[in-house]
């Protein structure tokens, strides 16, 4: 079965209108494109009217992970992003039939709301098993690339982590040269990568994948404290101008 129709023959009914009020946002390319001011950004404050610690999921799909983890940790809000809302429609009835009262969904391009994700908002991002578009002419709609890294760096907050996993060997190394490639993140793990995830709920493709024999491939990344570049930030005012530093924002 191709990955396309996996999620094309799969029924989903429409949750209650309550539930959908309560629980989910649209944001539409139009609005995200011309007036993102108009659009609440994301962290907890705006979206919770708290301050608890964040969670991301892009590409959430039925959200059966997210979903698990919001009803595990009542002290942690999760926001799920995704594009396509008969997914959406799923981990709506979800939330709802746990009363969850820790989750948002919010349906919209993720790769068009970089300029909603507030700084330092987010305790962690999980990008589990997004799409490979393997085809030269669609790789531009992958997830991940240096700018991916840039705007998730800039909305982790310090010491946050980024969880990517698949089951497609070939798209995980190509992630994975990216990633090694910028020194603001650390590998979590001693391995250049895991093999298996043991989620305490799995997602619905981690579960479908696994049981057609493919592994979970994942790589878990932390932000840097400080950008490792710039240790000496403090001591040496000119360490700027070092072919090391970045740019980073906090040395200029
Ligand atoms: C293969 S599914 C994985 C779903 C879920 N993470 C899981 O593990 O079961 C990939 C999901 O990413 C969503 N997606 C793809 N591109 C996206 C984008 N630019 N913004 C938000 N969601 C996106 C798709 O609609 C789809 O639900």
């Amino acid at each position: 079965m191709s990955r396309r129709s996996l999620m094309r023959g799969a029924r989903f009914q429409p949750p209650d209108p309550r539930a959908i009020e309560r629980y989910l946002l649209f944001f539409s390319s139009k609005e995200l494109f011309w007036n993102p001011d108009m659009l609440p950004p994301i962290d907890s404050p705006h979206l919770f009217g708290d301050h608890l610690p964040l969670q991301l999921e892009i590409g959430c799909g039925t959200a059966d992970f997210l979903c698990a983890l919001a009803l595990e940790n009542p002290g942690t809000n999760f926001v799920g992003v995704d594009v396509s809302s008969k997914p959406l429609f799923k981990a709506i009835r979800t939330a709802e039939a746990h009363a969850l009262p820790n989750i948002k969904f919010i349906k919209g391009d993720f790769k068009r709301m970089y300029p909603l994700l507030a700084a330092d908002a987010l305790q962690a991002v999980y990008l589990h098993f997004p799409d490979p578009h393997m085809r030269q002419r669609f790789r531009k709609r992958r997830v991940v690339s240096p700018g991916f890294l840039d705007e998730i760096n800039r909305a982790l907050a310090p010491g946050g982590r980024l969880s990517i996993t698949t089951d497609h060997h070939e798209f995980f190394l190509e992630m994975l040269d990216v990633v090694e490639q910028d020194v603001r993140f650390a590998k979590t793990h001693a391995e250049r990568y895991l093999i298996g995830f043991e989620a305490g709920t799995k997602s619905q493709f981690q579960r479908i994948w696994e049981r057609h024999g493919l592994p979970t491939l994942r790589v878990e990344l932390q932000k840097a404290h400080r950008p490792p570049s710039c240790l000496n930030a403090s001591e040496d005012p000119g360490h700027s101008s070092s072919p090391t530093c970045l740019g980073h924002s906090a040395c200029h």
